[in-house]
């Protein structure tokens, strides 16, 4: 046995062997804008590199317009990348397709309002063309695993923001992706709430046994949900660190009262200059 492999035991965390789900090296992004018939040209991405291991949950954490949300965009395939390495996909090089392989989560969970809940959790496979029986009893599953039970007939504006977030990470995971990106997801919730949030997002992690990246501007969030976290520094986006975090799983709240949970904390804040 490695030492990693050591390490991962101890903490309970998936084993890391084998080729990366996502590999990076260097990644650059250049934001391009037409004006006056000039092309102007913004670096979002100056220096990236990580590797990413299926079953993974990575913590993306940064000052805000450091390029967090831009790394997500590339990696679901919505933005292209302009210099340095990239490769998603299964070991081997089995091609990667983001809409089918791709669960993404926002700040807000932008649900359709004409849409019941269970409808809404069932959008991403009518888009895919899923067989609509199975994506069905799929949502029903889900549903329960998020803790929304009996409020599949209910429309959005009947659930609270908690709820709501809910559904919106139910309905990422209805068409079984491989890789579920969270963008900010718990930014809109009041402290108790995404306190509670976090602990279901490290079980439902745990249960789907999915790789998650999880970005946020909350160091102790980055710190408490991760196994891995990535830090950059403002922007353009360079990598100051991309670590293990080695504390117990299953985690509790009791874990951020640890020393162990503050020596983290405390390295992410050096790393980002904050005294
Ligand atoms: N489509 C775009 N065109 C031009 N600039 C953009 C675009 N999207 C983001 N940016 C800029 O790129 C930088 C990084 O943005 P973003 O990735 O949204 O940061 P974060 O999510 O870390 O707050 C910011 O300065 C932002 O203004
Ligand atoms: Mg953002």
């Amino acid at each position: 046995m490695t030492a990693t492999q050591d390490l991962e035991t101890a903490t309970g965390l998936p084993t890391r062997d084998g080729e990366p789900l996502i590999r990076m090296r260097q990644l650059r992004k250049v934001y391009r804008k037409k004006s006056g018939g000039k092309t102007q040209e913004f670096l979002a991405v100056s220096d990236v590199s990580m590797d990413i291991h299926a079953g993974d949950m990575v913590s993306l954490v940064g000052p805000s317009g450091c390029g967090k949300s831009t790394l997500l965009k590339i990696f679901a395939g919505l933005h292209g990348h302009d210099g340095g390495e990239l490769r998603i996909g299964a070991p081997g090089g089995t091609s990667f397709n983001p809409g089918r392989n791709v669960g993404m989560v926002f700040q807000q969970p932008v649900l359709l309002k004409w849409r019941t809940i269970l409808e809404n959790v069932m959008l991403p496979a009518d888009i895919l063309g899923l067989d609509r029986k199975k994506a069905r009893v799929r949502a029903h599953e889900l549903l329960e695993m998020v803790g929304l039970t009996g409020f599949g007939d209910k429309r959005p504006y009947e659930l609270s923001g908690g709820m709501q977030q809910r559904a919106a990470i139910a309905r990422a995971l209805i068409h079984d992706p491989k890789l579920v990106l969270m963008d900010e997801p718990f930014g809109a919730l009041d402290a108790l709430t995404r306190e509670k949030m976090n602990l279901e997002m490290l079980r439902i992690w745990r249960e789907t046994g999915k790789t998650f990246v999880v970005v946020t501007h909350s160091i102790q969030e980055a710190v408490f949900l991760g196994s891995h976290c990535a830090v950059l520094t403002a922007g353009p986006a360079r990598m100051a660190d991309f670590f293990p975090i080695e504390l117990p799983n299953p985690r509790s709240l009791h874990v951020k009262t640890s020393a162990e949970f503050g020596v983290y904390v405390r390295r992410v804040y050096d790393l980002l200059g904050v005294e």
